[in-house]
């Protein structure tokens, strides 16, 4: 029925009006179709919530007081939860909010691997694990899209980098893409249903994302069978015949000038001089209509008749004398923001995002009761995040900073004195107001490397001494020290990597004096993506990572400092101990190797990067190679422990599928004083796993609530992907028969229980 109808609809169509539809005719809408009563499609971004209103040409800011939102907890916190419920609130807060700010598509969630600890964009991505980030983004999708809005799962495929992310062509074996970089969109696409997903920047095996006829139209279209809508990045379309010619719907951009984007006027011309079929553009068309009649944007109908135009034959007879046209439809969800529900989803996902990364004598949580002087050292206590990080800043509501949600939860009683304790440098805000524009030119790519990003003159060394200084003074007279630095968004930003892990305003050198000077200092340690803790992790006891945590991360903060909620984030990816730890790097295979002249005639791109490490990326490296890390995938502490019992296996066949499912059975007991929440993580390996073979990989996992002394049975189904590999000549996942150890623990090292079982 639908079908017929995008039919009717699209033989109505001009060839101009169908070239308006397929390109952006604003930065964040496509073209309109009046006469027919087609509406533009509009964008927003992005993860953490929906971005402010822009021109409709320039990046300028509306400057409204009315496009204020919900700030969600980044993608990485809300994977740190390993809660697939709060995954889809955090979804549906996305959604309505979208909705309610009038839009059709949320550019979220942004599902790409995070294979190297530097990249710029990892807060914005889940995980360095496939089935963790399909676990998180399928429920995301659904709360999205139940709201009358599209996800926009990005960037497909590989945009697993940012230096040079325009013009950086991946190289990869067939296996390690199947298994690590795809399998997270295949989810979002048949498990989640998503409406659309977004082209990426890169080049795939020399051919640009959004041209790639591979993965657009081979793996996309025809293997997983998606029929939604494919954007591309904006500026990522780069040829008309091969974006025209099947593989993207439409093409987005950052400049003005609509009619002569790739897919404008040049696709127009391209199609009259038989370059590219009309019949290539109508099934760009009909999956844009597609999306809007999913979206209940629109109804197909005959004009004057008010009737469905698709009914009946004859209807479609009688549609030979009347107009085909699309009418709006009334009963499209309407939405709403900033509501007191989404505030607490908020609030809830940043509670259970953080992770305890060390808690040495139990020095936390803190006794507020007792406590008369504390002092709060740090900028990012005070620092508010939500307007950085590039396409993904929005204007918050509100967002309570850790000093404010430590000072609320505490109250009049407790002096808190903040300490800055490092120096960050204002931002040049000129540079801030084109930067969309100015991220994608070619030539100046290069400038939005990381290496000048922090000064290290005079000025500036001798103001961080004074700062630390200070602090040092300061942390002898207070009865605790709560220090909370990190990365910011000068550094987890999209278009530039970071150049290396380490923590930046000569923060090692402030961390080491205050813990000199008080062994007994929290550590807080707030960013998107890992860094360094090598010069000080041994001699603090209590650490604790917190992400960009949304408009509630300060109380949540707090609220785990003090007590009053009990951590249960664990690490979605590991924390190496150094760079040079990982294999690309230190091979120097990241970023990227100059292509050589000849190359460069065959493809636009500077760069090739190989991803030589093939499946072994995160913690499937450092298993393989024994490489230690600072703290290992999965790890997150509790102020409570779990026991772990009675192990068991059961196989069952899918009478349908005729597939062997493997659920796990065991019971897990809070054995301590308080309650708490356990994600139980299940890692799968073949018992002497061969050179290609991974030792470990996640196969399921659980979260479960326990009051002290209660036990619970539970069981997980292990996802069949952990017991096969990609046959390039079947060029299909085929089952690796062996022993298998199952084992169960409460992170990848920290393993309780396991089995052999036999494939
Ligand atoms: C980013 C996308 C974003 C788009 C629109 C691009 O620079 O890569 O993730 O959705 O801009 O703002």
């Amino acid at each position: 029925m639908t079908e017929k109808k995008i039919e009717v609809l699209l033989s109505e169509l001009t060839l101009k009006e169908k070239i308006r539809m397929v390109h952006g005719d604003g930065l964040f809408r496509t073209g309109a179709v009046e006469r027919l009563g087609i509406p533009s499609l509009k964008f927003s971004d992005g993860p953490i919530g929906v971005r402010q209103e822009f021109e409709n040409d320039y990046w300028i800011p509306l400057g409204n007081s009315d496009d204020y939102v919900t700030y969600n907890p980044c993608s990485s916190a809300v994977a740190a939860t390993w809660n697939r419920k709060l995954a889809y609130e955090a979804g549906k807060t996305l959604g309505e909010e979208a909705r309610g700010r009038g839009k059709d598509i949320i550019l979220a969630p942004g599902i790409n691997i995070k294979r190297v600890p530097v990249c710029g964009r990892n807060f914005e991505y889940m995980s360095e694990d496939p089935y963790l980030t399909g676990q998180v983004a399928v429920p995301m999708i659904r709360g999205i899209q139940e709201t009358d809005v599209a996800a926009c799962v990005k960037h497909f495929a590989l945009n697993n980098q940012e230096t040079e992310r325009l013009w950086v062509n991946v190289e990869i074996e067939e296996r390690a893409l199947r298994e690590i970089y795809l399998p997270a969109f295949e989810a979002a696409v048949k498990e989640g249903k998503v409406l659309s997903l977004m082209g990426a920047y890169n080049l795939f095996r020399g051919v640009h994302c959004c041209e790639n006829k591979m993965l657009l139209e081979d793996i996309l279209r025809k293997e997983w069978g998606f029929d939604g809508m494919v954007v591309s990045d904006w500026g990522a379309v780069h040829h008309t015949e091969a974006a025209g010619e099947v593989p993207v719907d439409v093409e987005m951009s950052v400049t003005d000038n609509y009619d002569d984007y790739y897919m404008a006027n040049p696709l127009l011309a391209a199609i009259q001089e038989g370059r590219v079929t009309e019949d290539a553009l109508d099934k760009k068309v009909k999956n844009i209509l597609r999306l809007m009649l999913r979206l209940k944007m629109i109804d197909i109908r005959t004009e004057g008749n008010k009737k469905d135009c698709s009914l009946s034959e004859e209807k479609a007879d009688a549609n030979q004398a009347g107009t085909v046209m699309a009418v709006n439809r009334t009963d499209r969800a309407p939405g709403c923001y900033n509501t007191k529900n989404h505030q607490q989803t908020a609030l809830e996902i940043a509670r259970e995002s953080i992770v305890l990364l060390k808690n040495e004598e139990e020095r936390l949580p803190l006794k507020p009761e007792k406590l008369r002087k504390l002092l709060v050292i740090g900028d990012n206590a005070e620092r508010l995040h939500a307007s950085g990080g590039g396409s993904a800043e929005i204007k918050a509501l509100y967002e309570i900073s850790p000093l404010m949600g430590i000072k609320t939860q505490l109250g009049g009683n407790c002096q808190v004195t903040f300490a800055r304790g490092y120096y960050v440098a204002p931002k040049d805000v000129s540079i801030e107001v084109n930067w969309q524009k100015t991220s994608i030119d070619e030539e100046k790519a290069e400038d939005n490397r990381m290496e000048s990003r922090e000064k290290n003159d005079q000025a500036t060394v001798a103001k961080q001494k004074e700062l630390r200084d200070e602090a040092v003074r300061l942390a002898s007279q207070a009865d605790e020290v709560i220090l909370i630095g990190g990365l910011n968004h000068d550094y987890d930003v999209e278009g530039a990597d970071r150049v290396d892990m380490s923590l930046p305003y000569a923060q090692d050198e402030l961390i080491c004096a205050v813990l000199e000077a008080r062994p007994d200092a929290v550590i807080v340690i707030k960013a998107g993506s890992p860094v360094s803790m090598e010069r000080w992790m041994d001699s603090a006891k209590a650490i604790v990572w917190d992400w960009y945590s949304g408009m509630e991360g300060g109380n949540a903060l707090a609220e785990v400092l003090f007590g009053k909620v009990n951590p249960s984030g664990k690490l979605p990816e590991s924390i190496p101990c150094r760079l040079s730890d990982i294999r690309t790097v230190s091979l120097e295979e990241y970023p990227g190797v100059l292509l050589t002249e000849k190359e460069k005639e065959k493809m636009s791109a500077h760069l090739t990067e190989c991803y030589q490490e093939g499946i072994f990326v995160g913690y499937r490296y450092y298993e393989k190679y024994g490489i230690p890390t600072q703290f290992c995938f999965g790890h997150g502490l509790s102020y409570t422990t779990f026991a772990y019992h009675n192990l068991s296996v059961k196989r069952e066949q899918t009478p349908k599928k005729k597939e062997q499912s493997v659920w796990v059975f065991l019971e897990v007991e809070n054995t301590g004083n308080v309650e708490g929440k356990e994600t139980v993580q299940i890692y799968v390996g073949k018992e002497n796993p061969g050179v290609n073979e991974p030792v470990k990989q996640l196969g399921g996992f659980e979260k479960i609530s326990l009051k002290p002394g209660e036990k619970e049975i539970i069981r997980i189904l292990l996802q069949p992907l952990v017991f096969s590999c990609w046959d390039t000549e079947k060029n299909g996942f085929s089952v690796v028969p062996g022993k298998y150890r199952i084992s169960v623990g409460s992170s990848l090292k920290d393993i309780r229980l396991s089995c052999q079982l036999e494939i």
